[in-house]
């Protein structure tokens, strides 16, 4: 079996039975919406962070239906930020298929992701689930804010580790973070487990992004399913590069620096990535992470054995060590 699914195994009926619900959610009467959702279910994507919810929610006490309440408005809340992500990065590429922009336009990703946004924050009412509305309004403003100061910061120039761990812990720790809070709270009034798993959740988000923007330097896009070479692109300057550039002298840093900021050539792009490789840019951000990680992991030894924190074990190794 591999590795994610014996992390799943102890939710994969939940997972399943969320699967339809999610579906069940998206339809509508305009047809060319239904065309373009048909396609978003073409590919399926990870669903790690149902899988945190309904984890973490065993952790603490009986999987149930608000369970699926949360899992379905933050999986759809997930999938309305990347198909925006996808306009504002210009990606061509998302789950190994066209992204929404490149297989239609901008216009209608836009309108897909709005509408896919606005299902996610009224599945809420609709259940009047208030809290959990409040948890994941709070971590779409953040995701927004992180996305908008990641293009103020590759504008003005001042990367700084410090910046980037401002960005990807609201552009992506934010909503892990919410994931295992919502998983908590809906098996339990407990309040002290809930901060330590929204702790945990922030400390994989972390770990999670910073894998993803390896990627972006030594991953394959036929097998992460989304193009490599990207932030670079775009002139994004993430963790591999910030402590690749710890390791040269300052003008060669400069000139780097320089480099990334123009518009670059294929060759340039592979001039940047040899150089991060080389200058222990990639090792450096993969140590970073598995802190990360293992501190994440010391927070679950606060709660009981069980087979679902045997799975937020795995999963937090799971997550520094993924191949996509
Ligand atoms: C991609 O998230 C966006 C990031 C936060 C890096 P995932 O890698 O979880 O995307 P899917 O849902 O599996 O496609
Ligand atoms: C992740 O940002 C998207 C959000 C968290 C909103 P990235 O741009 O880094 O992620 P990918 O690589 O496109 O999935
Ligand atoms: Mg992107
Ligand atoms: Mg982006």
């Amino acid at each position: 079996m591999k590795i994610i699914d014996q992390i799943k195994s102890p939710v994969s009926n939940e997972l399943e039975k969320f699967d339809s619900y999610f579906r069940s959610v998206l339809k509508t009467n305009v047809g060319l919406l239904n065309t373009v959702i048909r396609y978003l279910f073409l590919r399926k994507g990870k669903r790690i962070r149902p899988l945190l919810i309904f984890l973490s929610a065993g952790l603490v006490g009986e999987i149930n239906e608000r369970t699926y309440v949360g899992a379905t408005m933050v999986e759809l809340l997930h999938t309305a930020t990347l198909v925006h992500d996808d306009v504002v990065d210009e990606a061509k590429e998302r789950r190994g298929l066209l992204s929404i922009n490149a297989k239609w336009n901008n216009k209608i990703a836009v309108l897909l992701g709005d509408f896919l946004l606005a299902k996610g924050l009224l599945i809420a009412v609709d259940n009047k689930e208030f809290e959990f509305l409040q948890i994941l309004s709070e971590a779409v403003r953040l995701m927004s804010e992180g996305e908008l100061l990641q293009i103020q910061t590759s504008r003005e120039n001042d990367a700084t580790e410090e910046r980037y761990f401002e960005i990807i812990h609201s552009k992506t720790a934010s909503l892990i973070s919410a994931c295992c809070e919502i998983g908590c709270f809906s098996a339990t009034d407990n309040f002290v487990a809930r901060g330590k798993l929204r702790e945990f959740g922030k400390l994989l988000g972390l770990a999670f992004q910073i894998r993803d923007d390896i990627f972006d330097y030594i991953g394959k896009s036929s097998i992460i399913g989304k193009p490599v070479g990207n932030d670079i692109r775009e002139r994004k300057i993430t963790l591999p590069l910030i402590y690749a550039l710890r390791n040269v002298s300052e003008k060669d840093a400069k000139n780097i620096v320089s480099l990334v900021k123009t518009n670059k050539k294929k060759k340039d792009i592979k001039e940047i990535i040899n150089f991060v490789i080389q200058n222990n840019g990639i090792i450096s951000a993969q140590t970073r992470a598995k802190e990360l990680v293992d501190k994440a992991k010391a927070i679950l030894l606060d709660f009981p054995d069980n087979p679902y924190r045997q799975s937020l074990f795995k999963l937090a190794d799971y997550i520094v060590e993924r191949e996509k």
